[in-house]
């Protein structure tokens, strides 16, 4: 077991790509790269996003970057890393003293109610286990504004600070890391509870759009898959990505 990995020993910095994680993912294929090797762009041009959403950012004003991981970690427990990388986001946010921080689930990153950052985790799998994982960020920083029905806000937005994109980086690698570690470490159960305490509607009343209609739901967890575990009308129900969403508040 590696007690300290240094996230960000090597960072390239890419004046602009289309997407730092697809030049991770082809670096990878004939390039042996060390865990905590990290890829920024200045200019991303056509990021991509979950569920094969683009990820539109502006030019300069971002955070952009692909971290690489080998958690080893067996297929059925993927969702732990998506937690340990949400945490590490939502650390890195709170120590910069922004108090509405949420994971909102599966695995984006809210500030007041509005998006602040998301996460894009590609895997490849060996034998039924994770071998190389790259870990996709996008932070809002300088970015003063974005499309109405967004619902998203940046840094700057939030703090009225300018920031050093590259220093908040070598910041948010060290509460990566640290997260990281409690996952190489087998500290599941803290993992669990530290993700439940910042996630969005746990043991909260808030609307929830299922099969077009309106339900009043609370979250009880999520299951070992990721998927939510969403209590509606009495009744506990498990949900993925496509069968249900939050409704705008
Ligand atoms: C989401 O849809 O919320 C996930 C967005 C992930 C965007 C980041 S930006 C850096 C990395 N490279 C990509 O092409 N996507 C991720």
């Amino acid at each position: 077991m590696n007690g300290s990995l240094s996230f960000g020993n090597e960072i390239l910095v890419l004046d602009e790509v289309t997407s730092t994680n697809l030049y991770v993912q082809k670096l990878a294929i004939d390039t042996n790269l060390i865990e905590g090797y990290v890829v920024r762009a200045k200019v991303q041009t056509n990021g991509k996003g979950q569920r094969g959403n683009v990820w539109i950012t502006e030019p300069y004003k971002n955070l952009t970057f692909s971290l690489v991981l080998k958690p080893n970690l067996a297929v059925s427990e993927q969702f732990m890393l998506s937690k340990v990388v949400a945490l590490g986001i939502a650390d890195f946010l709170a120590s910069l003293s922004l108090t509405e921080v949420n994971i909102k689930w599966p695995n984006d990153i809210w500030v007041n109610n509005k998006k602040v950052a998301g996460i894009l985790i590609e895997n490849t799998l060996k034998t039924n286990k994770i071998s190389v994982s790259v870990v996709g960020i996008g932070l809002n920083v300088n970015q003063l504004e974005f499309g109405e029905n967004l619902n998203a806000t940046s840094l700057q937005n939030e703090l009225n600070i300018n920031f050093d994109i590259e220093a908040l980086l070598n910041d948010l690698l060290i509460c990566l890391e640290k997260r990281y570690l409690m996952l190489r470490a087998l500290q599941y159960q803290k993992i669990n509870t530290d993700y439940l305490a910042n996630l969005l509607g746990y043991n909260t009343e808030l609307n929830y759009k299922v099969g077009g209609k309106q339900y009043k739901g609370i979250v009880k967890g999520v299951s070992s898959l990721g998927l939510l575990q969403l209590e509606i009308e009495g009744k506990l129900n498990e949900f993925d990505l496509k069968e249900v969403s939050l409704v705008k508040f």
